[in-house]
Formats: C-alpha cells, sequence, structure tokens
C-alpha cells in the first residue's frame, strides 16, 4: 500500500527512496489526499532536509509550482512546539501525543501564514494542508530563492527598510509575532525578502509575545551590524511604531 501510493506522485526513484525511509504511512496518505484534491500532482525535488521538516518542490495538477513542507512526526521537537501551541487562543486544548502535536503545529502555520497574507506581509500564500503536510507558494524561480544568509541584499539600507515595513505589517495588521527571525528564516526572492518558517509565530495576546518580539529584533540588528549596518534595537522599534498608522 505504502510503496504504490507513493509512485502516484513520486516520479523519481530516488526521491521516492528517500520519501519512503522517512515518512509513515498517514504521511504518505495525507499527501495522498491532498494530490486528489489536486493542490499535489507530484513531487518534483527536494529543497531543504531539516531537522523538523523536509521542504519539496512541487508541481500542483494545474502545473503551477508549489513548496510542500512535510513535518517529521519522530524527530520534531515536540517539547518545543507544546511552549508555542500553548497560550494560543487559537488552540484551547494542546494535546499531549506527538502527532496531534505536529499536526496542530502544521495547522498553525498555515494560519499564521494566512493571517500574513491577509495583512500584505509577504509570506509564501498558503494554499491547503492535511495533518503533517502544508502546500504553499513556491519562492523562486527556477531554483528555489536562497536565504539571506547565503545570497545577502545588495543594498542594505534598503533590505532594514523593507523589514522594517514587514515587521510593522506583522505587528500592527497581523497582530502576530514571527518569533524566530532571522537571516534563516528570510528569503531573498529577485532581491525582495519573502518571511518563511511561521510555524511558531504566535498571536500578541500570547504571554511571551514581547519577548519573542524583542528576540526577532536583536537577531536582525545583529544581522545587519554583520553586514555594516549599525542600528540598536531601539532604533528599529522607533522605526517600526512610526509606521504604525499608515501600514
Ligand atoms: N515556500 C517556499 N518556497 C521555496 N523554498 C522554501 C519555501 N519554504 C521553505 N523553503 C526552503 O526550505 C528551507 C526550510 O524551510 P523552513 O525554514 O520553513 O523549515 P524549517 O522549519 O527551518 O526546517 P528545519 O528546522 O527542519 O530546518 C528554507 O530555508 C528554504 O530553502
Ligand atoms: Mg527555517
Amino acid at each position: 500500500m505504502k510503496s504504490n501510493v507513493a509512485e502516484d506522485f513520486i516520479k523519481e526513484e530516488k526521491l521516492r527512496n528517500i520519501f519512503n525511509q522517512v515518512f509513515d504511512n498517514q504521511t504518505i496518505e495525507a499527501v495522498h489526499e491532498l494530490a486528489n484534491k489536486g493542490y499535489i500532482d507530484y513531487l518534483e525535488y527536494i529543497i531543504s532536509t531539516g531537522k523538523e521538516a523536509h521542504v519539496y518542490k512541487a508541481v500542483d495538477k494545474a502545473g503551477n509550482p508549489r513548496a510542500v513542507k512535510i513535518y517529521k512526526i519522530e524527530t520534531s521537537s515536540f517539547r518545543n512546539m507544546r511552549a508555542y501551541i500553548e497560550g494560543d487562543v487559537r488552540f484551547k486544548r494542546v494535546s499531549s501525543d506527538r502527532r496531534d502535536i505536529v499536526y496542530q503545529w502544521t495547522r498553525k502555520e498555515y494560519k499564521n501564514l494566512e493571517k500574513f497574507t491577509e495583512a500584505a506581509v509577504r509570506v509564501p500564500m498558503p494554499f491547503a494542508f492535511y495533518r503533517n503536510v502544508l502546500v504553499m507558494e513556491f519562492v523562486g524561480n527556477e531554483q528555489a530563492a536562497p536565504t539571506l544568509k547565503e545570497a545577502p541584499f545588495k543594498n542594505i539600507e534598503v533590505l532594514y527598510e523593507k523589514i522594517v515595513e514587514e515587521l510593522a505589517k506583522m505587528v500592527y495588521k497581523a497582530k502576530l509575532v514571527h518569533a524566530d527571525l532571522s537571516e534563516y528564516n528570510i528569503l531573498n526572492h529577485n532581491n525582495e525578502p519573502v518571511i518563511i518558517d511561521c510555524g511558531q509565530a504566535v498571536l500578541l495576546s500570547h504571554p511571551n509575545a514581547k519577548e519573542f518580539f524583542e528576540r526577532d529584533v536583536k537577531n536582525m540588528c545583529n544581522y545587519f551590524r554583520k553586514k555594516g549596518l549599525q542600528k540598536t534595537p531601539e532604533e528599529m522599534k522607533n522605526a517600526i511604531k512610526a509606521l504604525k498608522s499608515s501600514v
């Protein structure tokens, strides 16, 4: 059953082997469910094999490029996930089951991407999720866009202005704090920043929201300093506040 289902939508043998090693029946069924609904036609290649998730370049039934993020059930740090789900009024009941938590986490990333998209924050647009599988806009041209870590902006001052604006939209319009912002979770797509990895983002009402926001700002200031632009967290926060009524 497992390999038959997988063969339906994974064209390349090498990819199929990796998939079969890492993913269980439920995950394969989840991909199949999304394939039945047309969100995935086939998985083309692996973009990233991380500790928490694998991200694939995929194509949907209409031929559109898509990114498919599949959270691992076994190795996801679910204790950590709990801390970001607890305190979020959107998730009243936090399960103690590892699999359920990873499913809730996937739903949380989808909902966060939806909120960010509505607030015009530049994130990948989400299309669908099922269990631990999330389908979203593919950010890239032929290849997936590199991270800021891999491909810094040509003009660092311009990037600073853009990040300040994205942070203002996140806080004042989406009313969410990203909570893991760094040069690893921002893509450089044709010299425009696209913010990714939004599973841990929390509502402003979350008890740790302020602490997470301070950390995001500090991380970004550290990055800008490494790139030769000196900004203190106070300066960056003031710049964000100055945009409150215009975002
Ligand atoms: N929508 C997308 N379009 C193109 N590439 C993407 C997209 N989303 C993620 N990626 C690629 O996959 C990588 C990992 O994605 P992401 O940061 O969301 O996962 P992660 O939670 O950090 O995974 P892990 O912690 O397991 O490494 C990114 O650095 C990027 O290269
Ligand atoms: Mg990441």
